[in-house]
């Protein structure tokens, strides 16, 4: 007798040894939950809020200050500077860097728009390189290709919660002069050789978004380094150019961090490490059963991950969300289009696209993000498991 086909996606989870999901086939697996990680910390964040609301230091003050400490701390570097969000930590990094209108910074093209507005922001133009196919990361060789005479910075974005090759880039900005900002705001607690990322450049840009790895309760950025006198200027720029009270030593911007965000993102410090180690897990279970047809992140062996989002990539990527999305499963799309593709970009100079893209137009049309957050529960991983097979079966055999 021929044994039984399963034909639901619980069927095919049971007999691939997914063990027998605990939840309804038709309970929708979020693509993130904030609202379970809050739930968990309700009383220390409700107490943080009451400290706040009580001094009414709601702009900068002791909670950033000891935020600032504890993140530098976090991060191995000698100072933090919080600020109002990760493109204007970005931005402020840059202009206190000294780099402005005439400069070149280079992006790579895979990334969220923020990482080129940060660097219009500052008033110097963006210029795109391509990344690895492997990994989605910015391509050493093609940043190579594309410094020319008015690059000032790079900017490695540590996406998906992997960092850069930094030795490479490292080794080059040194060679040809440049500044390395790296944009961190995808990659609280990943490290590279051990090390943190923040603490791999000259600057690094962190966002505190709230579906960040660290998030707020509404937006937040930071500043790390090990220049002290960099720091200070990007503190003055942040609070109106204001060394002290009344004292306007640069344009500032207003680009501060909040006391009650610093206050709560103090009380989500404290379980990062254990929330990251909860997305690797999630992201080796998932790596276990996913079918064939889709290929997950390449992970260096010199770099811990933290697993801000988990991509995989498909040729029928569009269908497969549509299958996914039919069948429960929250799904995001990170990013599409490629960064120079954006209608905001169209003025940009010729320059700014030096030479072609073509792993980041890739990932660009085929990149998927199933959820991925610490509260997953084991179950909701291997129905997104066996919701994949069931999509891939459907969809044939075309993959990357
Ligand atoms: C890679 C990257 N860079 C920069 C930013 C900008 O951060 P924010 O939204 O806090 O301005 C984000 C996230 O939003 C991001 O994912």
């Amino acid at each position: 007798m021929r044994e039984a086909v399963p034909h639901t996606t619980a069927e095919r989870a049971v007999s691939l040894g997914f063990g027998e999901p605990a939840i309804d086939r038709a309970e929708v697996v979020p693509f993130v939950a904030l609202d379970r990680q809050h739930a968990a910390l309700e009383d220390e964040l409700q107490e943080a809020f009451d400290r706040v609301w009580r001094t009414g230091a709601f702009i900068l003050g002791g909670e950033v200050d000891a935020f600032e400490r504890e993140f530098a701390d976090y991060c191995e570097v000698a100072a933090c500077v919080g600020v109002s969000s990760g493109t204007s930590a970005l931005a402020l990094a840059l202009i206190a860097a000294g780099i402005g209108r005439g400069d070149e910074v280079v992006v790579p093209a895979h990334t969220f728009i923020a990482s080129a507005l940060g660097v219009l922001h500052a008033g110097a133009t963006p210029v795109f390189c391509d990344v690895q196919a492997d990994t989605g990361l910015i391509d050493p060789d093609s940043l190579d290709a594309v410094v020319g005479p008015r690059t000032a910075a790079v900017i490695p974005v540590h996406l998906y919660g992997q960092a850069c090759d930094m030795d490479r880039i490292n080794a080059l900005a040194a060679t040809r002069g440049l500044f390395v900002l790296e944009d961190a705001a995808q990659a609280h607690g990943a490290r590279w050789h051990g090390r943190p990322v923040g603490s791999l450049g000259d600057a690094a840009a962190f966002s505190f978004y709230p579906s960040k790895n660290l998030g707020a309760l509404g937006d937040g950025g930071a500043v790390c380094t090990d220049d002290t006198a960099l720091a200070q200027r990007v503190a003055q720029l942040r609070h109106l150019g204001q060394r002290g009270k009344g004292e306007h030593l640069l344009i500032g911007y207003n680009a501060r961090l909040h006391g009650l965000q610093a206050a709560l993102l103090r009380v989500k410090l404290a379980h990062l490490n254990r929330w990251n180690d909860e997305r690797r897990r999630h992201a080796k279970r998932l790596r276990g059963g996913l079918p064939n047809g889709l290929s997950p992140l390449a992970e260096r062996p010199q770099s811990t991950c933290v697993y801000h989002l988990f991509p995989v990539r498909h040729t029928s990527r569009d269908e497969l969300a549509e299958l996914l999305s039919a069948d429960g499963i929250g799904v995001g799309m990170h990013y599409t289009p490629a960064a120079h593709r954006h209608p905001a970009f169209e003025l940009l100079p010729a320059r700014s696209c030096p030479v072609e893209l073509p792993e980041s137009e890739a990932w660009a049309g085929q990149e998927l993000s199933l959820p991925m957050f610490a509260e997953l529960r084991e179950a909701e991983v291997d129905r997104v498991v066996a919701a994949c097979i069931s999509a891939c079966e459907q969809l044939g055999p075309a993959h990357v």
